[in-house]
């Protein structure tokens, strides 16, 4: 007797059978140009992505429904429902692919909520690349971004990772090619969160009371000093739109600002709507120096040292 065709059997086949675990970065904008408010709510973006050494970890197992759990960073204040970006992006890519949503998720989580450095996008986008593992849907990285520009400006770099130019709300990514080098941060971890719809509220506002400073423009300089390859160099195009308005949120953060450059850091910048302060450093041994000098100048919850770039999330 031969075995009728199951279709079951066959997904199963497709897909992983064992966990695939999905390791992803945070990014912080090296250059984060904000233009005029847009009709549809967001802000027309020109900005420079980075991805660096500090990750969340998704693992993925077949299961008969959708659930996630997690650990670490956040736990107990993250909704874990419907409206996490994590589970949005398995029923996103599903629907996609025309897959059951089915998975037991779990989040190892090491970069922090609201912190400006993208770990809710990281998460979807680690969930994206996952589950694509776990179901066999074998889509492409760009067909990946593509679902990821619904859930968040930010989701596709993270799908790429490494330097990117990121145009219209962010989404619109392109890698930038120059020699690698490595680049040393020091990353300073506030206490609590900002929102990023909040931050870009008080730029609009701050703009038209006249008190923002110029806008950032061109990408131009930043890019150069890539190619150049010196950290004293990139140190003097660093920038961000969004600064004023965090620090006009969260005034201590110009102390962190102090503190880092005070401690021999070649600047130091907010990461994108903030509170998270990262700072250059001239090469691993004087970002480990910074990163202990902030610690026990108590101007930030944590200060860890990470480098970049990075690749984007990937099965690891
Ligand atoms: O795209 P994402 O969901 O991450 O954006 C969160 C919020 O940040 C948006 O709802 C909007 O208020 C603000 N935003 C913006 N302009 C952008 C990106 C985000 O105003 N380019």
């Amino acid at each position: 007797m031969t075995e009728a065709w199951r279709p079951d059997d066959e997904d199963e086949r497709r897909g992983a059978a064992g966990p695939v675990r999905v390791r992803v970065p945070a990014k912080v904008n090296l250059h984060l140009g904000v233009g005029p408010l847009r009709r549809d709510g967001y802000h027309e973006l020109n900005t420079v992505y980075h991805a660096i050494s500090i990750y969340d970890e998704l693992t993925a197992r077949r299961g008969d429904t959708l659930a996630l759990t997690m650990e670490g960073e956040g736990t107990g204040e993250l909704a874990l429902d419907d409206t996490n970006l994590i589970i949005r992006a398995a029923h996103a890519l599903a629907g996609y692919a025309g897959v059951l949503p089915h998975a037991r998720l779990h989040l190892r989580k090491q970069i922090p909520l609201a912190g400006g450095l993208a770990g809710g996008s990281a998460d979807a986008a680690a969930a994206l690349v996952a589950c694509d593992a776990l179901w066999g849907t074998g889509l492409s990285r760009d067909e990946l971004a593509g679902i990821a520009a619904d859930l968040g400006s930010d989701v596709p770099f993270l799908i790429y990772g490494g330097t990117a130019l990121g145009t219209g709300r962010g989404e619109a990514v392109s890698p930038v090619l120059v020699r690698p080098t490595t680049w040393h941060w020091v990353v300073a971890i506030a206490d609590g969160g900002l929102s990023t719809p909040a931050a870009y509220r008080e730029l609009d506002r701050l703009r038209d009371s006249g008190a923002a400073g110029a806008p950032l423009g061109s990408t131009d300089a930043l890019l150069g000093a890539l190619r150049q390859r010196d950290p004293r160099v990139l140190a003097r195009t660093l920038g961000n739109d969004l600064q004023d308005a965090a620090l006009a949120m969260r005034p201590t953060l110009a102390d962190t600002l102090k503190a880092g450059e005070a401690a021999g850091a070649l600047t130091g910048i907010v990461s994108g709507s903030g509170p998270t302060c990262v700072f250059l450093a001239a090469d691993a041994a004087s970002a480990e120096r910074i990163a202990a000098e902030l610690t026990t100048a108590g101007v930030c919850r944590q200060a860890r040292v990470a480098h970049g770039p990075v690749a984007g999330a990937r099965i690891s």
